[in-house]
């Protein structure tokens, strides 16, 4: 695995994760530019204004500082909801990997440092939505995640 270390994801990430909400999107084809996300509300408030109130993540970078990865949390409304919105009081998790660092362990240790996190905080829940066929399903049933109701069309909600 590239060697990384793992910091708090802050306001000076923005960029970092609209670059990963863009990845995510198009894991599967290349199926929107930068500007459509930029110009989606439901894509862009996954990275807008961040971080908001109670948000919190973390960046893996290399060892020349170079961010390779991320994950983050944020807390979505009812009004404005994530694709995989639980409720108010439950974050809902986004991960990305640049392509290059794929497959190395690098998500797996994100999602369980940034649960140890989240259970430090006292987060009782954590949501997440990932569109079927996306292989990154069996890495979160790794972790725990788990089949939740309600999901969006094409997607799968899960649990932690
Ligand atoms: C999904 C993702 C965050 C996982 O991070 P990672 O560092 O590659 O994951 P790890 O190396 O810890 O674990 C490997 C697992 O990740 C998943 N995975 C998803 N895409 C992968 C890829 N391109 N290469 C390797 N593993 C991938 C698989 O489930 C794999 O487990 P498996 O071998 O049992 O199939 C990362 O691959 C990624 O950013 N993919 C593209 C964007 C994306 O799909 N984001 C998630 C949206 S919900």
């Amino acid at each position: 695995m590239t060697n990384v270390s793992l910091r708090g994801a802050t306001a000076a990430d923005r960029g970092l994760l609209a670059r990963a909400t863009l990845d995510d999107l198009n894991w599967k084809s290349p199926r929107f530019t930068r500007s459509e996300v930029e110009d989606t509300p439901q894509f862009r408030h996954y990275y807008d204004e961040w971080p908001t109130g109670e948000d919190f993540g973390l960046v893996a970078e290399d060892t020349t500082g170079v961010a390779v990865a991320a994950v983050w949390l944020r807390y979505f409304t009812a009004d404005g909801p994530g694709y995989g919105f639980v409720a108010a009081t439950t974050p809902e998790l986004s991960i990305w990997v640049d392509a290059e660092h794929r497959g190395q362990g690098i998500g797996g240790l994100l999602l369980r440092q940034v649960a140890e996190v989240a259970r430090s905080r006292g987060v009782a829940a954590i949501s997440l939505s990932v569109e079927d066929g996306n292989p990154g399903a069996r890495l979160y049933v790794r972790h725990g995640f788990r089949p939740a109701p309600n999901g969006t069309p094409g997607c799968l909600l899960m649990q932690l």
